[in-house]
């Protein structure tokens, strides 16, 4: 019998038009660039307008991925969402993303993970693939974190930016996911939190530094040991982007030379679940990634949640 994988066949990305740097941050709040840039690794973001929600982002993102796996709407049977700023609390962002493509069949749902989103969402997705209930599967990370933000907390205002990122995980009998690891501890909730009201990103910064380099550290072990690999067959770690710094120490512990490791936090800042298809998108778009790359996916976020994705592109 043939074995039976999910493969990224498409990708697609959006930003919003607008670009905030750390000089125009500067004028608002008790700030820097250069504090941000060191301390970071940020350098600009983008911010969607007024009127632009998780879904309108969404839904451009995921014209480009469906154009590139040569999908129509037809062909799509379900819709992920990874998102915690969803238009409204309901109908769902994928529903809603579900419509404006013009999809009539299948199903769509959300999933909030926080900055690890999109990982979750590929977790579920392969396993809808592998166990043949879909065959072509739009998954998304989209996020409006603008309207997280207390524009007058200078621990957090400057650490996010907008933007979505889409993936068309398809049916494929050649290997693509070759393993998804995922985990939680609620017992962090209040260490990197949004509350009902406010509604404002409230974060220990460094306490949440240090357990996502020990955490995303051994996770990224752990997934070389599970398939058997050595880090230097790993073609690209494409991690969630938060801070630079938390990017160089989980290289610096698995040995992974930075030439490796996909960065985009300066131009894309912390857009949560948005940010690993962005830079997967960046990375494919600039000739970084090529067919037949072996790339590990890794994401550490509120919760808190975290995982891993090894992948043949
Ligand atoms: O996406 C989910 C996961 N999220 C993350 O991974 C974020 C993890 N945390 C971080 O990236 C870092 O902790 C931060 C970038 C948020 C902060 O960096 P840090 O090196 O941990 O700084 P800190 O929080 O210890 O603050 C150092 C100082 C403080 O001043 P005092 O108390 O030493 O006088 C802050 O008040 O820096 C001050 N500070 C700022 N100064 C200028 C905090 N924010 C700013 C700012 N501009 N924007």
């Amino acid at each position: 019998m043939t074995n039976l994988y999910s493969k990224i066949i498409g990708s697609g990305s959006y930003l919003p038009e607008k670009i905030l740097t750390n000089h125009d941050l500067a004028k608002i709040v008790d700030t820097s660039h250069d504090w941000i840039f060191e301390r970071t690794g940020i350098e600009q973001r983008h911010i969607a307008s007024k009127n632009e929600s998780s879904v309108d982002m969404a839904y451009k993102a995921s014209l480009k991925a469906m154009s590139m796996a040569q999908l129509s709407s037809n062909d799509i049977d379900m819709i992920i969402v990874a998102t915690s700023t969803p238009e409204r609390k309901f109908p769902s962002t994928a529903v809603l993303l579900q419509n404006s493509l013009k999809v009539e069949q299948g199903f769509a749902f959300d999933i909030n993970a926080a900055c690890t989103g999109f990982i979750y969402a590929l977790d579920v997705a392969d396993k809808y693939v592998r166990a043949k209930v879909a065959k072509n599967i739009l998954v998304v990370g989209s996020e409006k974190m603008s309207s997280l933000l207390d524009w007058k907390d200078r621990n957090t205002c400057v650490l996010f930016g907008d933007g979505a990122g889409a993936v068309i995980l398809s049916e494929s009998t050649a290997p693509g996911v070759l393993s998804t690891n995922i985990g939680s501890n609620g017992s962090y909730k209040d260490l990197l939190t949004v509350n009902i009201d406010p509604e404002f990103i409230e974060m220990k910064g460094n306490d949440v530094f240090k357990i996502a380099v020990k955490t995303m550290g051994k996770l990224a072990v752990s997934t070389l040991e599970k398939n058997n690999i050595t880090i230097d067959q790993v073609d690209w770690l494409i991690p969630h982007q938060a801070n630079s710094r938390i990017i160089n120490a989980i290289a610096k512990k698995i040995s992974l030379p930075s030439e490796k490791v996909i960065l985009t936090v300066n131009k894309h800042g912390n857009t949560s679940a948005a940010s690993i298809p962005l830079a997967f998108d960046d990375a494919y778009h600039n000739g970084s990634l090529k067919k037949g790359n072996l790339i590990m996916l890794e994401a550490f976020g509120a919760g808190f949640t975290w995982g891993s994705v090894l992948l043949k592109f």
